[in-house]
């Protein structure tokens, strides 16, 4: 992915913590439902998308409760369950509004790519991932 044109802006960050997962267990009201089996990431995708004002081309329109979060638009997961998010890639898509901090939730996420987009607001503190253990996160933005 690194020879392909270079984004505005790239960092690697090395996250080096501790492996524990959090799963569909020992959460506040969290059901393990057939379509979201892993309510942390699908909340966080939700929370992100919540933080969206303006999505004029419908870039996430398949983001919807009835849709594996796996197979929305600019989702990619691990192969084998539990299924968690590796990949958030929604560039050039002309979205306006903030990101929303719960991306640092996104544990195993390991490229996020979002330039080319009307995003205001700070960037959240996603170097901040927690329960991983060493790997790089790509961010274009
Ligand atoms: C990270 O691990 C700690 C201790 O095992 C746990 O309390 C916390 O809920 C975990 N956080 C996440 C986001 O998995
Ligand atoms: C949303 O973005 C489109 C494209 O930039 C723009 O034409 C439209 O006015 C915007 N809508 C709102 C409510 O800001
Ligand atoms: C989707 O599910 C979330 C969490 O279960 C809920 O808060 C939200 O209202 C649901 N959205 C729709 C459109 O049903
Ligand atoms: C959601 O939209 C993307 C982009 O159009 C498409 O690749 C994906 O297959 C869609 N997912 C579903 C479940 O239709
Ligand atoms: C993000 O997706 C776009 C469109 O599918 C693709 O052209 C681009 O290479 C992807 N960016 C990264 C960093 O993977
Ligand atoms: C991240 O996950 C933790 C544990 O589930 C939750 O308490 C916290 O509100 C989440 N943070 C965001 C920004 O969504």
């Amino acid at each position: 992915m690194c020879n392909s044109k270079p984004p505005s802006k790239l960092v690697m960050l090395m996250a080096l913590l501790s492996l524990s997962f959090l799963l569909c267990y020992g959460v506040e009201k969290v059901h393990c439902s057939t379509v979201h089996e892993n309510n942390q990431d699908f909340h966080s995708l939700l929370d992100f998308k919540k933080g969206i004002t303006n999505d004029s081309n419908g870039a996430m329109s398949n983001w919807t409760n009835n849709t594996h979060f796996c197979q929305w638009n600019g989702v990619k997961c691990t192969l084998t369950p539990p299924y968690r998010v590796t990949e958030l890639n929604l560039t050039g898509n002309d979205l306006a509004g903030r990101i929303s901090t719960s991306l640092g939730n996104l544990t195993y996420l390991s490229l996020l790519a979002l330039p080319n987009n009307r995003f205001s607001g700070p960037i959240p503190p996603i170097n901040k991932l927690q329960n991983l253990s060493v790997r790089l996160l790509y961010l274009y933005l």
